[in-house]
């Protein structure tokens, strides 16, 4: 989704800006702009496209030279990707870069006409913002801002400079995301801190409502109602480093080969005397022993590893696990009770969609937890309980280490559930935590043992127009972010399906040497898993099998077999899950994608 950036220091403020925007382009755009304060005037530079043909264009045309400003990237959602429906975007004296959705922007946008402001030139809802502030604007731009915010609704964070207010910028946050970064003697403001983590790790979290007056290398924050605000600074506990490729030729591969250090980073703070203690995370095996229904409510990955963590709780703790889409569950009027527990899944915890439900789930009274990546995102400070996951920044858009760590945490969290509930004994806890300790290593192992057969067999996928994804139980549940992998980055048309399910239908879709992808890493169902793959075999599929390296599969059964290490039957998605990962990411190589950033998709999706 969009990115925004601004600076106000001594650097060159263009060069800043386009930086930052860089370390932005994660979260997916289809064009970019700046706005740079040139000798008292605000100069504006935008294109559709990538930031490089931002550079270019500034290269033909001249490139802003000043020392504040504010920058975007956009992700089309009023208008198509086009020069003019870039931002930055302006009204006579004021200039803004916005993230997120204005929902009311019609009745403002009739509103203006009505009143003789009819220059709209773009089919955006943020020029509406515009106008409206320049509506407004009385040469107190906090007044001006304050008074727009009454008349906002949706969910937004803005960068706003006034043409008579040279050297500063406004920013202004409701649900979307932003950051304000204090360097020495610069400021900075931020959709996400890897856009800052070059120049500093020192930054504040802009709060609902809040205004942030960047000027001078100094911020000064006031709340919605005009009160001055003092804030907590954070510091970041990674650098730069973290968030670049390190040597690898996409971020997906670094992060895939940083799983291990990110499970073990995950879980070591979560295990007291071999046995799981989330008490840190306000976790008690009293609280989680009393919940008698649990919701897991997530988008897209995140979801994916709530469907796992459903399987591992009902199997171990005996408690009844619902996983719903939050787009889905904030819209079904969901029944929801005090002794219930809902846990919100999300690497960025900036989700539009899982905040909902998170506002909605508090609201019934429902206890809720947080699963989340990012420190100090807004499902994070929500909810009454979180774990961090400890992945660290994660940059592709296609989730990999993030849900690494995702299923890490069902796993402590369901040893911990069982154990409190009385459904297994302190040894049984001991030893299956003893089993996740070891991940880091299996996972690093596996990674190396299925590299090359992964990077073969993508050779095999790329010509496919369509491939299926098979499993039974906990192989589901894989198969699901595998299928999610693959299409997200590869464009091949995939979809999982539960094995037993395919004769229902799908296996009509069957022809010759179409692929069908079966992960069977679950000895008790394997036979009935094997006989399904035969079935597709027989009638023309190309079957590629995921199993353990013990598994006893008929060797007819299978075009290629990826073997990974074998596992307690409940841990093997933490393994079974690297192959998939690579095979999306061979297949998306082989292809000539862009892995990092494919097409249309976002890292937050902050609006509905
Ligand atoms: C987007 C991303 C996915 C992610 C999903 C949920 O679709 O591309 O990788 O799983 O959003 O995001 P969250 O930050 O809530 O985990």
């Amino acid at each position: 989704m969009c990115g925004i950036v601004g600076y106000v220091g001594r650097r060159d403020c263009t060069d800043v800006l386009v930086s930052a925007l860089t370390k932005l382009e994660y979260r997916g755009y289809d064009s970019a702009g700046i706005a740079v304060f040139e000798n008292g005037k605000i100069a504006v530079a935008k294109t559709k496209g990538r930031l490089s043909d931002l550079t270019a264009k500034m290269e033909r045309e001249g490139k802003p030279k000043g020392h504040a400003g504010i920058g975007h990237t956009r992700w089309a959602t009023h208008g198509e990707p086009s020069d003019v429906n870039s931002h930055p975007h302006s009204g006579r004296r004021v200039t803004i870069v916005h993230n997120g959705i204005i929902e009311n922007y019609k009745q403002l946008k009739q509103f203006l006409i009505e009143n003789e402001r009819d220059e709209f030139l773009s089919d955006t809802d943020t020029e509406v913002v515009a106008q409206l502030l320049d509506f407004y604007y009385d040469g107190n731009p906090i007044r001006c801002i304050r008074k727009v915010l009454h008349e906002l609704r949706g969910s937004f964070a803005l960068g706003i400079v006034f043409a008579d207010r040279p050297e500063t910028v406004y920013a202004v946050r409701c649900e979307s995301p932003l950051i304000v970064g204090q360097g020495q003697g610069e400021v900075f403001i931020a959709s996400d801190v890897p856009a800052i983590i070059k120049y500093t790790k020192d930054y504040y979290l802009l709060e609902q409502g809040e205004i942030a007056v960047l000027k001078n290398g100094a911020v000064q924050f006031c709340s919605l109602h005009g009160r001055m605000l003092e804030k907590e600074l954070h510091t970041a506990d990674w650098d730069e480093d973290s968030a670049e490729k390190g040597g690898y030729p996409h971020y997906m591969l670094k992060e895939i080969h940083e799983q291990p250090v990110s499970v073990k980073t995950t879980i070591t703070p979560r295990i007291e005397d071999g046995l799981p203690d989330l008490s840190e995370c306000g976790i008690t095996p009293e609280t989680l022993g009393k919940f008698q229904n649990i919701f897991i409510v997530a988008c897209g990955t995140a979801m994916h590893a709530g469907m796992v963590g459903k399987y591992v709780i009902e199997k171990l703790a005996r408690v009844s696990v619902t996983v719903d889409i939050a787009s889905e569950f904030r819209y079904r009027d969901p029944l929801l009770t005090t002794n219930d527990l809902v846990i919100i899944i999300s690497q960025s915890g900036e989700t539009a969609d899982s905040k909902a439900v998170l506002t909605l789930a508090k609201k019934t009274g429902a206890k809720t937890l947080a699963i989340v990546n990012v420190k100090g995102s807004s499902i994070a400070r929500e909810a009454d309980m979180v774990i961090y996951t400890h992945a660290g920044p994660e940059i592709a858009v296609a989730s990999t280490k993030a849900y690494m760590v995702q299923l890490s945490v069902m796993y402590l969290l369901a040893f911990e559930m069982a154990y409190a509930k009385g459904r297994i004994d302190r040894d049984e806890c001991r030893r299956l935590t003893s089993e996740l300790v070891k991940m880091p290593e299996v996972i690093e192992s596996t990674i190396n043992s299925v590299v090359d057969m992964c990077q073969f067999v993508s050779t095999k996928l790329i010509t496919a127009d369509s491939l299926l994804y098979i499993g039974r139980g906990l192989d589901y549940a894989l198969s699901m972010e595998g299928s999610l992998k693959l299409k997200e980055i590869s464009y091949i048309h995939s979809e999982s399906y539960a094995a037993g399910e395919l004769k229902h239908g799908t296996i009509s879709l069957i022809t010759d040497g179409m692929p069908v992808i079966a992960v069977a890493t679950q000895n008790s169902l394997l036979e009935k898993t094997v006989s399904n793959i035969k079935e597709v075999k027989a009638r023309g599929a190309m079957t590629i099998v995921i199993c353990d390296e013990e598994a006893d599969i008929d060797p007819e059964a299978a075009d290629y077999m990826i073997r990974v290490p074998k596992l307690a039957e409940l841990l093997m998605p933490m393994v079974a899950t690297v192959p998939m990962q690579l095979l999306a990411y061979y297949t998306s190589v082989n292809k000539g994608n862009d892995v990092d950033k494919p097409r249309n998709l976002a890292k937050s999706v902050t609006v509905e």
